[in-house]
């Protein structure tokens, strides 16, 4: 058992707690270049700055935000009047998170399919991310559908790389956020990606069984079961409630305390009419609190909005705050449509 036991269960009960989710906005430098340069905002390091403290300083996010991934560069980054960002987090009740993997690379031997890197030393990064005060870390694997894949071996390889990931964050006094998941791009139907969903969400838990990871001390991050971006029919909001909530039923072990969804490149409201409707009409079929740890579905108004002039901050601050709030409501099965 973690010499941390009771300190994870305590941070992982903190982070789905009641009617709040996680904001992830861990965009490696760059993601967040790329997402920059498509608004001609300046990829420089100060704007990366900026742009954090603005999300981070938004007035009471913490009402519906219980933590956040931060990047290894923001969690070393202060505000303007250099406080830093972890210590700002914890004064306005946020949990710091860490994105610890270093990204994918190609999976040699099987074309189109990704691995993601990060474990070499990363027990020592553990160590110095947990004495700056993060308390939960993420590490994402990439399960792309296609004709012939995705294939046993990169489903085996990343389930592998985030169960040896999920114990050295226990060891360590980290909460392991899982995040497996099965990209929305392609043209495959609703079934394809439940059964895709499924057969990673099995891999996933053996290999965290094999390495000993205590599922009462984690947290869940998957991908919603939902037709490809390109298929040509989409399935309605409904059919994506219950199909995501049948695959977690058949597939997560009740001991895990937490499922907290990404939202995967779906629109705003569409992740949080799902999400919403999840709770509204399956929540009393889920043992685990569901909630959210969305990035682009909270983040994208805000940043349209500033577009890297900081006379926008206050107005990009509330349309952060808004999303924030529908998606807490809709952790509860309490949004509607007519809350946009
Ligand atoms: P999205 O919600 O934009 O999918 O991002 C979540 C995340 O953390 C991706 O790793």
């Amino acid at each position: 058992m973690s010499t941390y036991a009771q300190e994870l269960r305590a941070t992982a009960q903190a982070m789905v707690a009641p009617g709040k989710g996680i904001l992830a906005i861990d965009e490696s430098k760059g993601t967040c270049d790329r997402r920059f340069e498509k608004l001609g905002i300046p990829t420089t390091e100060e704007r990366r700055r900026t742009y954090r403290e603005l999300i981070l300083t938004t007035p009471d996010l913490a009402e519906f935000i219980s933590g956040a991934i931060l990047f290894d560069e923001t969690i070393r980054q202060s505000t303007q009047a250099g406080v830093p960002f972890v210590q700002v987090m914890q004064e306005s009740g946020m949990i710091p998170g860490i994105k610890v993997d270093l990204g994918t690379k190609d999976l040699a031997g099987c074309q189109g399919e990704k691995v993601t890197e990060g474990l070499d030393g990363l027990g020592d990064r553990i160590t110095e991310y947990y004495q700056m005060g993060a308390r939960f870390a993420k590490w994402r694997g990439v399960i792309t559908i296609a004709d012939d894949i995705p294939s046993e071996t990169c489903l085996v390889a990343n389930a592998h790389a985030l169960a040896r990931y999920a114990a050295l964050c226990q060891a360590g006094g980290l909460v392991p956020m899982v995040e497996a998941e099965v990209l929305i791009d392609g043209e495959h139907s609703i079934e394809r990606c439940y059964e895709v969903t499924e057969r990673t969400l099995q891999i996933v838990f053996e290999q965290l069984r094999l390495n000993r990871v205590e599922l009462d001390k984690m947290i869940l991050k998957p991908s919603m079961v939902i037709s490809g971006s390109n298929c040509p029919v989409q399935a309605s909001i409904e059919q994506v409630a219950q199909m995501t909530v049948n695959c977690l039923r058949n597939n997560v072990p009740v001991a895990v305390p937490g499922i907290a969804f990404l939202s995967g490149g779906q629109s705003n409201e569409h992740a949080t009419a799902h999400l919403n409707l999840i709770h509204a009409k399956f929540g009393t079929q889920c043992p685990w609190t569901i909630t959210f740890s969305y990035a682009r579905a909270i983040q994208q108004p805000a940043l349209d909005y500033w577009h890297g002039d900081d006379a926008n901050i206050p107005i990009a601050q509330q349309l952060l705050y808004h999303r924030a709030k529908l998606n807490g409501a809709a952790s509860i099965g309490h949004y509607s449509s007519d809350m946009e």
